[in-house]
C-alpha cells in the first residue's frame, strides 16, 4: 500500500499522477487539513507532524509513504528517513517493525523536488520563476537545489500568496482566484520568466488560471509527474519486488484527515 500526505488536499495533485502509473494499488491519503497552511509554520511543527502522520500511515498498512508536499519535503524529509528509512540501525528497525505489526523493518519515503534542473533546460530568456511557500524557499534543501545552477540561469521566487488558501476552500477559478494568482505570478513574468516551476503541490489546481494569466509563450511545470515516475520505480524495487510484501488490495482508496474533509472527499471523487 502507497501512504501519501500533505497538509491538505495539494497532494492529491501527485496522487493522481501516481495512479496513472499504478492503477492497481491501494493507496492511503492522509491530509493534515487542521493544520494547513505549512507554508510558513516552524520547521519543529512540521517535522513534528511528518513525523506523527508517517507513524499513522505505516500503522494503516503503507509500505512506502510519499511526502507530497514540498514544505514537509523540504522541512521533514531527512528526518523521516532517519528515523524509519534504515534497517540496519537496530533502534529505527524495531520501530518500523512494531509500527508495521512486522511486516517491514524500514520505510522508503519519496519527497517533492523543485523543478529547477528541467527548467533551467527549458528556458530560452534566462530567467525561471519559482512559486512555492515561504517554507520551501527559505528552506536549505531547496536553496542548495536552486545553487546548484552555478549562476547559468537568473532564479526568481515568489511565494503563492494566497494560493493554498483557493485550493483548500475550492475556488480554482473566477476573477478573484485570478486577482490572488496575479499578484505572486505577475512579478515572476516582469523579471523576464519564461519558465515558471510550481513549487507547492497545490499550485497544479490553479493551472488553469496560471495559464491564463501567463500567456501562451510560457512553460508551466509541474513537478508531479517526474517524482510518481520515480515513486514507481522505488516501489517495483523495495516493496513489490521483495517477496512476501504484495499489497492486500483489500480498499482501493482510504482516506484520513485532521480536519473536516468534506472537499478531500469532493475533489477525490471528482478526480478518479
Ligand atoms: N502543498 C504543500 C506544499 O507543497 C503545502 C502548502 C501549505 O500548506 O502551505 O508546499
Amino acid at each position: 500500500m502507497i501512504g501519501i500526505f500533505d497538509s491538505g488536499i495539494g497532494g492529491l495533485s501527485v496522487f493522481v499522477e501516481i495512479r496513472k502509473l499504478l492503477p492497481e494499488e491501494s493507496y492511503i491519503y492522509f491530509a493534515d487539513n487542521a493544520n494547513c497552511p505549512y507554508g510558513g509554520k516552524s520547521r519543529e511543527f512540521i517535522i513534528g507532524r511528518a513525523r506523527e502522520i508517517s507513524e499513522a500511515l505505516i500503522r494503516s498498512g503503507s509500505d512506502i509513504v510519499v511526502v507530497a508536499c514540498n514544505t514537509a519535503t523540504a522541512a521533514a524529509i531527512t528526518t523521516l528517513r532517519s528515523e524509519f528509512s534504515d534497517p540496519t540501525n537496530p533502534l529505527t528497525r524495531e520501530r518500523v517493525l512494531s509500527l508495521s505489526g512486522g511486516r517491514r523493518d524500514h520505510i522508503r519515503f519519496i519527497g517533492m523536488e523543485p523543478a529547477i534542473k528541467p527548467a533551467v533546460s527549458l528556458t530560452k530568456s534566462g530567467v525561471i520563476g519559482v512559486l512555492a511557500t515561504e517554507g520551501t524557499l527559505k528552506a536549505e534543501k531547496y536553496r542548495h537545489t536552486r545553487d546548484l545552477t552555478h549562476g547559468n540561469v537568473t532564479v526568481a521566487e515568489h511565494v503563492g500568496e494566497g494560493f493554498v488558501e483557493l485550493v483548500e476552500s475550492g475556488e480554482l477559478s473566477g476573477p478573484h482566484a485570478e486577482k490572488v494568482v496575479g499578484e505572486s505570478l505577475k512579478p515572476l513574468l516582469a523579471q523576464g520568466a519564461d519558465t515558471i516551476v510550481l513549487g507547492c503541490t497545490h499550485y497544479p489546481f490553479l493551472m488553469d488560471v496560471i495559464r491564463k494569466i501567463a500567456g501562451p509563450g510560457i512553460n508551466i511545470i509541474n513537478p508531479a509527474p517526474a517524482v510518481a515516475r520515480h515513486l514507481a520505480e522505488v516501489y517495483e524495487e523495495d516493496v513489490q519486488g521483495s517477496a512476501g510484501q504484495k499489497d492486500s488490495g483489500e480498499e482501493h482508496l482510504k482516506l484520513l484527515s485532521s480536519g473536516d474533509d468534506t472537499l478531500l472527499k469532493r475533489f477525490t471523487a471528482s478526480l478518479l
